[in-house]
């Protein structure tokens, strides 16, 4: 089940891990996943975000963890970041229905900002006990192409130094699937300081999805 990479060394199963599927339903795995206790996120998060797409995908999206809007919703990439991603999927060719998306971490971690709940980045550990989940959904969908959503993502699954800005959307070779590649995440496009930058980013971006595009035309 595991997928082989690069990575912080993983805590096995019984620390804080509910009873694991033996199956390769991906449903059994969402919902075990429900019952995770491996770090401490559960305790401020409202639920687990676990991956959602078709069975039969042949490419998986992996962003950081759920947002605000995530973690009430219980789906990933559903706000402002997953309204970003949608529009770069449609421009780039990509059928978002037709893909896997999940996170690296499938509890929102936040800090209190008054009404606010803000985005907090998950620390190696959190994203260490959480690759089981990760690995699992891999192992089953056994995909063709990766697409690593930001920093977290890559320095996760293809290596702790990986920098998204010089490596962002070229071939990694990685046992993980025959096609591995980073881009930025989302919400960074959503942080541009100006309304050029923000263009000139989301030009980047589709580009960056373009060629995940080509390779998966090239997969038929
Ligand atoms: N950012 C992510 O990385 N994942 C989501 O699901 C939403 C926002």
């Amino acid at each position: 089940m595991r997928a082989s990479g690069p990575s912080a060394p993983r805590p096995e199963p019984g620390h804080g891990y509910p009873e694991l599927p033996e199956t390769k339903s991906l449903s059994a795995w969402r919902e075990a996943a429900t019952h995770c206790r491996a770090c401490d996120l559960w305790k401020n998060a409202t639920q687990t975000v676990f991956g959602e797409g078709r069975r039969t995908a042949k490419v998986v999206f992996v962003g950081e963890q759920p947002g605000d809007r995530e973690d009430l919703a219980g789906k990933p990439f559903v706000g402002p970041a997953g309204r970003v991603l949608d529009e770069a999927l449609e421009a780039a060719g990509i059928d978002r229905a037709a893909v896997y998306l999940t996170n690296a971490v499938k509890h929102f971690k936040w800090r209190p900002a008054g009404k606010r709940r803000l985005h907090e980045k998950p620390n190696r550990s959190e994203i260490a006990a959480c690759r089981l989940w990760l690995d699992a959904e891999i192992g089953i969908l056994k995909p063709q192409v990766i697409v690593c959503l930001g920093a977290v993502a890559a320095q996760a699954l293809i290596s702790p130094t990986f920098k998204v800005t010089q490596q962002r959307g070229k071939l990694i070779p990685s046992s993980l699937a025959p096609h591995v590649v980073a881009t930025v995440h989302p919400s960074s496009i959503l942080r541009a300081p100006d309304d050029n930058a923000r263009a000139r980013e989301m030009k980047l971006f589709i580009a960056d999805l373009q060629a995940v595009a080509r390779v998966i035309r090239g997969l038929d």
